[in-house]
């Protein structure tokens, strides 16, 4: 049984949009990984399909009703997580991304209008992700983010890299930059180094140029890293 996905939305046409397209997209059609959407408002209420009320203590916008939201879910539940894709929810990690590859799927329940309401989230146990400190209009694009994080990581979808074990966040570094030919573009040489042959000197350039790039962009990584004892004295 391959990874499955289920998409609980109100904007089904938004999926797979690009996980349809390039390794994810290939994924999808090797049958590696499986996808299911399913549309909020097929759940909704009464002749017009609603599934949004105004939210008690007033407030701009509308939220999801909880009562259309758990019909939603039980259709698909099973023993997969539920995650909610919130700019409130708990910041994804790569460390999160891994443990989800590492089981069946994933329930995705993405958010529109100003939220759901938060009865039907603590009731089914749902997890309450973010995927960045910057509010999006909701969480569709969110959840293509997280499953193509996690689909990249699935067994045979990277082909010869190497699933990612050296990469920024796996490692405690950002990366080192890359190049290639031509070895001169607008009067910028690559790095002398790199073509000296010299794979110590070559390793050794590129640690040094992922420490610095790691300390100028994100001093709390490089902290981490500092306070883990990996870096060499
Ligand atoms: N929905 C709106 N903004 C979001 C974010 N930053 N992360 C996850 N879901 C969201």
């Amino acid at each position: 049984m391959s990874w499955r996905a289920d998409i609980l939305t109100l904007f089904p046409a938004m999926f797979p949009g690009p996980l349809g397209e390039s390794l994810a997209g290939r994924a999808l059609a090797e049958g590696r990984w499986g996808l299911k959407v399913t549309d909020i408002r097929d759940y909704g209420l009464g002749r017009h399909r609603s599934v949004d009320d105004t939210p008690f203590g007033g407030g701009a916008g509308m939220v999801l009703r909880p009562d259309v939201v758990d019909a939603a879910i039980t259709a698909v539940a099973d023993e997969r997580p539920l995650i909610v894709l919130t700019p409130r929810g708990v910041p994804l990690t790569q460390e999160r991304v891994r443990a989800l590859s590492e089981g069946p799927g994933a329930i995705l329940l993405c958010g529109r209008f100003e939220g759901i309401d938060q009865r039907v989230i603590e009731a089914r146990g749902a997890e309450e992700i973010s995927i960045g400190d910057y509010v999006l209009s909701g969480g569709e694009l969110a959840a293509l983010v997280l499953l193509d994080a996690v689909i990249r990581l699935l067994p045979g979808v990277m082909g010869h890299e190497q699933s990612g074990v050296e990469e920024s966040f796996s490692a405690p570094l950002l990366e080192y930059p890359h190049y290639t030919r031509p070895a001169l573009w607008q009067g910028r040489a690559v790095p002398e180094v790199l073509t000296s042959g010299n794979h110590a000197a070559i390793a050794a350039w590129r640690l040094a140029q992922a420490r610095q790039i790691t300390q100028a962009r994100r001093p709390d990584l490089y902290n981490q890293y500092i306070a883990t004892g990996a870096a060499a004295p």
